[in-house]
């Protein structure tokens, strides 16, 4: 099979952030938001976004940090939210933040207006490039002089329980996951910190910082609202659809064996992973 190129890569993140990526995403969306509030502020700590600064989120999704930074930055200042994803844009113009712009394109590629961005961040939304290291200097155009480049990725599945608990309990029963390659993208392309380092050093940031952010992620309220989530959402949705009925059944008793012993009466959280990578252009 011949590799696919760049643009058919991209294509394909497109297709699928615009389809059952992005209507799961949405679907799941209150869950996601509390399983990922230790890792947003730590992202938008990091980030400082002052009053007056002009600020990049990429991969916005539904807008909920650009919300945050718009907030931070305030009337001087503006956010342009990207996204290559129409339906989660859709979410995020609801927000009818004033000094938020959202825009539908690939990040990667933008004509942003060079030189005049302050800050360039983003919550989980830089694995899904086709080209990682001309997306970062498409980046680092858009970033004045002194201007900071800070986000949040996941690390590798084994250090994140949230996401390889389920898995690991219904491999056994369903058709096995795609298993993507170094080089491809996906939610885990940047869980080696080596590869990080080099694509920001090619793209032209020097001095990276890469610190591990290690938190509880939530899952859901009860054994039960997990395992339905599981059938829409996330890395098992694909392989329960195609899955006959008894044995999705077997799938779902293993991941609710593997899941009772960390039920707690706020539900059940998980160890979670991230990178929070910091870069100030120089
Ligand atoms: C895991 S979601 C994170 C969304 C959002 N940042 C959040 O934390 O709620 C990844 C996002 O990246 C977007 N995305 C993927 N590839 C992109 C690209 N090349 N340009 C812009 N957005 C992209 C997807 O559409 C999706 O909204």
């Amino acid at each position: 099979m011949t590799a696919k190129s760049t643009a058919e890569i991209a294509a394909d993140q497109a297709a699928f952030w615009n389809g059952p990526g992005g209507e799961r995403w949405l679907a799941a969306y209150g869950r996601i938001q509390r399983s990922l509030a230790g890792f947003s502020r730590e992202a938008l700590t990091a980030a400082a976004a002052s009053p007056g600064e002009h600020v990049i989120d990429v991969g916005c999704g539904t807008g909920a940090t650009t919300a945050e930074l718009a907030r931070a930055v305030g009337p001087t200042g503006h956010v342009l939210g990207i996204d290559i994803s129409e339906t989660l844009l859709a979410a995020a113009r609801a927000h009818r933040v004033d000094n938020a712009t959202f825009v539908l394109g690939d990040a990667a590629t933008h004509p942003f207006r060079p030189q005049s961005y302050d800050l360039v961040f983003s919550r989980l939304g830089v694995m899904f490039f086709a080209g990682p290291v001309p997306a970062f200097r498409n980046f680092r155009q858009a970033l004045k002089s002194g201007g900071r480049l800070v986000f949040i990725c996941w690390r590798a599945p084994s250090e994140n329980p949230w996401w390889l608990l389920p898995v690991r309990a219904a491999q056994p029963f369903l058709p096995p996951l795609p298993r993507p390659g170094p080089e491809d993208p996906g939610p885990f392309a940047f869980a080696d910190r080596h590869r990080i380092e080099r694509i920001l050093k090619e793209a032209g940031f020097t001095g990276a910082r890469i610190a591990p952010v290690d938190l509880p992620a939530f899952l859901g309220p009860s054994v039960g609202e997990i395992i339905e989530g599981a059938t829409r959402f996330g890395p098992l949705a694909t392989p329960f659809a195609e899955a006959d009925p008894a044995v999705a059944a077997e799938a779902k008793a293993a991941i609710a064996a593997a899941l009772e012993p960390h039920l707690t009466p706020d539900g059940i959280s998980l160890p979670g992973a991230c990178w929070l990578v910091r870069a100030t252009l120089h």
